[in-house]
This record gives structure tokens, sequence and C-alpha cells, in this order.
């Protein structure tokens, strides 16, 4: 499909960016639509596994890189078939637009604009987002299994070039910095979407899911389960800790 577009058409895509999704081909489902209507630059999607959260953000990354030039947009995830993901929908979205895509680009994970703007996708690791400075937008897809050092590498660089940060998510146990921000972080817009919010999910298909109990509401419940090689449960842990019992032991005082 290829989408020719009139001036005044291509003003609209740069302020609705709704119109410009659907201009892509993509009806929106509700909370992508909520998202794209949104103005926030701090935004935590906590969502079930398909239920578009990638696709979504790859239209956001394109719609920032093509109408404000000169943008760097990153879209990181834990590892390179993950980046080569989100770096497919940005592609393919950018060729339904009748914009060719050199070979190369397609090689480097990396795609430059006329205007001047790059959108570049990585396997993220603190060692390749330092030399990255002056970042327009910032996308962490599977932030859940990012390295917290990461982020913290991200957070000061955000800070001097007043850029924009997307943090999407299935969430992967109480743990890391997606946990912590999804729980207790501040200024942040927050997406819940679980799969029987999908359209695209049947009822069935859920139902024949045979996945262990804590899986499933990983996965398709937007639940923040234990994790898996943890011994002792969260719970457990904070009971241990709480003041209120006390040690079978004298402590010396
Ligand atoms: N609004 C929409 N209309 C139609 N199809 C959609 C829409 N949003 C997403 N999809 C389709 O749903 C499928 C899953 O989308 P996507 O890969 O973005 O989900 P995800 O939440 O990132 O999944 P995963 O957890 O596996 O990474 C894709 O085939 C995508 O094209
Ligand atoms: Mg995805």
């Amino acid at each position: 499909m290829w989408v020719m577009v009139s001036l005044a058409e291509d003003l609209k895509l740069a302020l609705d960016r709704c119109a410009f999704a659907r201009a892509l081909g993509l009806e929106p489902d509700g909370w992508q639509e909520e998202l794209l209507c949104s103005t926030s630059d701090r935004v935590l999607l906590n969502c079930s596994r398909q239920s578009g959260k990638s696709t979504i953000s790859g239209v956001i990354a394109l719609h920032r890189a093509l109408y404000y030039p000169g943008s760097l947009v990153l879209c990181l995830a834990p590892a390179l078939r993950q980046s080569q993901e989100l770096f497919g929908k940005v592609l393919g979205f950018y060729r339904d637009l009748g914009r060719p895509v050199s070979p190369q680009a397609e090689r480097k994970l990396s795609l430059e604009l006329e205007n001047g703007s790059r959108i570049v996708t990585l396997p993220g690791t603190e060692k390749t987002i330092r030399v990255f400075s002056g970042t327009s937008l910032l996308v962490l897809d599977e932030a859940a299994r990012v390295e917290d050092e990461l982020y913290f590498a991200v957070r000061p660089m955000l800070a001097v070039s007043s850029g924009a940060l997307m943090m999407l998510s299935t969430p992967y146990g109480m743990r890391g910095v997606f946990y912590e921000e999804w729980t207790s972080g501040h200024g942040w817009e927050r997406y819940e979407v679980s799969a029987s919010q999908c359209p695209r999910i049947s009822e069935e298909f859920l139902e024949e899911e045979r996945l262990p109990p804590f899986i499933f509401r990983q996965e398709y419940e937007c639940s923040f389960e234990e994790t898996e090689d943890q011994v002792f449960t969260t719970d457990m842990i904070d009971r241990a800790l709480t003041d209120e019992v006390k040690p079978l032991f004298g402590t010396g005082g």
C-alpha cells in the first residue's frame, strides 16, 4: 500500500498522530488511540503479549522522525531479535508511505531521513547507548528485561535533551526498573492492557492456552509475578524484613 498525501493532508498528519496511524492503514485500538492523542513525554505501557505495543510505538517513533526535523529517535530492546522486530515495523510503515529504504539501512537497523532525522534501533546495553546524546525520543521495548544500568545511563541523557521516554513491556517479575517505575515512579502516564482487552486475541485462544497460572497472569494479565528463580517470594522476604518480628536470638543490644 502506498500513501500519497497533499501538503494540507501532510500538515494534518503532522498534528494528529491518530490520523497518521490511519494513513498507515492501522485502525488504533481504544488505548492506542488514547496514547496517540496524548502529549505526555513519559509513558509506561504494561501490556499483554501481542496486544500491539511495539506496533504503536513504531508509529510514534516514525511520526516523531518525520515531523520533527533533525530528531534522533532511539529504539532499544534487550536482544537483537527484538530490536530487529521493532525496526521492521518502522521500516514497514515507512515503505507504506512510498519512501524507499536502502538495504544498508536494513542492515544497520538505522534509518536516516531527508529532514535530518534518524531512527536508530539497537540491542541495548549501557555501553551502546552512551554515544547517543541528544535523543529526542527513546523507546525501550521489553523494558522489564532491560538491564537496570541501561536505564540509569539513559535518564540523564534525556534530561539534557528534554527527550521523551516510552517504556513498553509485558511484566517480568517484581524486579527491575520497569516494575519499580510502574509501581512507584512519578510523572508517568500509564497504560495497562490485558489480553482480554485486545480485539485480536480471542477468549477461546486464552481458554485453550495451557500455561502455568503465574505465567498466564504475567503474559496476558499484566501481572508482576514472583520471578521463577526466586526461592523465597517477595512477600516472604518483605515479612522477613519487617521490624515487627522479634529476632529469635539476641542481637547483642
Ligand atoms: N490496531 C491494530 N490493528 C490491527 N492489527 C494490529 C493493531 N495493533 C497491532 N496489531 C497487530 O497485532 C500483532 C501484534 O502486534 P505487536 O507485535 O505490536 O504486539 P506486541 O504487544 O509488541 O507483542 P509481543 O509481546 O509479542 O512483543 C501484529 O501482527 C500487529 O500488526
Ligand atoms: Mg513487541
